[in-house]
């Protein structure tokens, strides 16, 4: 069955707009946690735009779940990961101009570099995760370089509006799925996902983890965090059936 991680950024973003101490996304992955979330994930971004040092710091000593630490392998927020030691790192390319994450790691490019940051993180007993297109070389990268997972792009399905699209997209994280399964990584996937489009990746047996923030926080508006949680948790329990 697979789970969800609550990407819990954005409840910084809205912090950071004042720059003042609410909402504090410390109470967020509470309120996530107690809807049943598998995980808490946050990206610490070196602009430190919305999840800052002192959430990650409170987070590792709150979360009772899964806190999983989107960054990239930027030398001082590896060191920050050796120090608060999350349950699981997930590896990520970063531009400082992107709205969000937009593509995924080049790993084989950056082989040496992946290996070590693993190797660093193993030693602390931390998972390590990347975040990758769903293609061959990727995988392959991860694997080698001694990755536990991957996590499967899904931002072009999620962005694809013709059907043959949306089925193509789907088709290559069903081929992303196996090709990581044959090379023993544990497969994830995340980005772009909402409630409305959700169910067609669930269904895609194999998926053990999703990580979604920016659809949840954005109807907590509305409904409440543990409530927009839970309505998320309902979806995918209902779609994802192995
Ligand atoms: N997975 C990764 C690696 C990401 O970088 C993000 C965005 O921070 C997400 C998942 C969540 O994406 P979204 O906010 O679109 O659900």
């Amino acid at each position: 069955m697979a789970v969800l991680n609550v990407n819990i950024d954005h409840v910084a973003t809205v912090r950071q707009a004042r720059l003042t101490n609410e909402p504090d996304p410390v109470w967020a992955a509470a309120e996530c946690e107690l809807a049943g979330a598998n995980g808490i994930t946050v990206h610490l971004r070196q602009d430190r735009r919305h999840i800052c040092d002192r959430d990650v710091r409170l987070l590792r000593e709150t979360v009772a779940c899964k806190l999983n630490l989107e960054m990239c392998m930027a030398e001082p927020i590896v060191k920050i990961a050796e120090k608060i030691r999350p349950d699981q790192i997930t590896l990520v390319p970063e531009r400082r101009q992107e709205l969000t994450t937009e593509g995924g790691l080049e790993c084989a490019k950056n082989k040496k570099r992946l290996a070590e940051v693993v190797k660093r993180m193993h030693k602390k007993g931390i998972l390590v995760s990347t975040f990758i297109r769903p293609d061959k070389e990727q995988i392959k990268a991860s694997a080698e370089t001694g990755c536990d997972a991957v996590e499967l792009h899904t931002g072009k399905y999620a962005n694809a509006r013709a059907q043959r699209t949306i089925e193509r997209c789907l088709n290559e994280l069903a081929f992303g799925r196996d090709f990581a399964a044959e090379n023993k990584l544990v497969v994830h996937a995340g980005h772009g996902l909402t409630y409305r489009n959700i169910a067609d990746v669930a269904k895609i047996k194999g998926l053990c983890e999703f990580n979604i923030g920016h659809s949840i926080i954005a109807r907590s508006i509305f409904v409440g965090i543990r409530q927009a949680a839970a309505e998320m948790i309902e979806l995918i329990n209902r779609y994802s059936t192995d």
